[in-house]
């Protein structure tokens, strides 16, 4: 591995990532249109119908053109194993950024719908035209919106056939201060069953402390959570963590 793979402070759109930092909590990008970029880059380089390729051709962008923060292939294969194990009808993932997670998820799971909410529109379209390249538009839909909107973007999954014991697989990967009570919400609702899988991204870098300590706390009551030590994407150098949650109740939380 090249020295600018594994360290991510030698290569300049790292460096602007950090930059645009602030940009990513607003608009939900980093500001210098990478992002549609990397849209162009698949749909000019990928073999259409071809999610491997797709995925592949995603990845070769963030190592060697722009850095961007989808899951990434190293946390992505966490991902996959963890969707194998739920051998998911349906799944929801909280952040789609440019629909590369959802990919992912969708190719582990070829029989399962996927649903991705994000806040950003401009993102959704990305992700949009990702899908549709890569053939699995018909079964993976990105809702515009965030869990915290006071109930409309539940009532709309709820409209998709989100209901109680329906959900599979949660994947979260949004806002990290969000992640607790997104899940709350969903608990709130009942959508999990016994068995249904809940995969946290970023939960070392940048880090969601709060949502760790509530797995820590819920140990064997509510979730019995593997924490995953691996990297933070595209690079070797920084160290994060992946929790997976496997939930052991069907009732709602009161
Ligand atoms: C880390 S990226 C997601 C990467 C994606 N899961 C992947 O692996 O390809 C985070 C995304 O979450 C979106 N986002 C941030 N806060 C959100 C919220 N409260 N609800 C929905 N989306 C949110 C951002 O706009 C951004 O596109």
């Amino acid at each position: 591995m090249s020295l600018r793979r594994r360290i991510p402070m030698l290569r300049w759109s790292f460096l602007r990532m950090a930059v645009g930092a602030r940009n990513i909590f607003t608009t939900g990008q980093i500001g210098d249109g990478r992002e549609a970029a990397a849209r162009d880059f698949v749909l000019a380089n990928a073999r259409r119908g071809d999610i491997d390729d797709v995925l592949a051709t995603i990845d070769r962008f963030a190592y060697e053109k722009s850095f961007l923060i989808n899951v990434g292939d190293e946390k992505g294969a966490l991902l996959d194993a963890a969707v194998r194990r739920a051998d998911p009808r349906l799944v929801l993932e909280l952040g789609t950024y440019c629909g590369y997670g959802a990919l992912r998820l969708a190719r582990a799971a070829p029989q399962a719908r996927v649903f991705s909410v994000e806040l950003a529109e401009a993102n959704a379209e990305i992700a949009r035209a990702i899908w549709e390249h890569a053939g699995v538009a018909d079964r993976v839909t990105c809702v515009v919106g965030t869990i915290g909107d006071g109930g409309r973007t539940l009532d709309t999954l709820a409209g998709h056939g989100f209901g109680p014991g329906a959900l599979d697989l949660l994947f979260l990967d949004h806002d990290k201060n969000a992640y607790l009570a997104d899940l709350q919400s969903i608990l709130d609702r009942g959508w999990l069953h016994r068995g249904s899988i809940v995969v946290a991204d970023n939960v070392r870098l940048p880090g969601a402390p709060k949502y760790r300590e509530f797995m820590r706390r819920e140990q064997g009551r509510l979730f019995d959570t593997v924490e995953h030590k691996t990297h933070a994407e595209y690079q070797s150098l920084l160290p994060d963590l992946v929790l997976e949650s496997v939930y052991l109740e069907s009732e709602h939380l009161g």
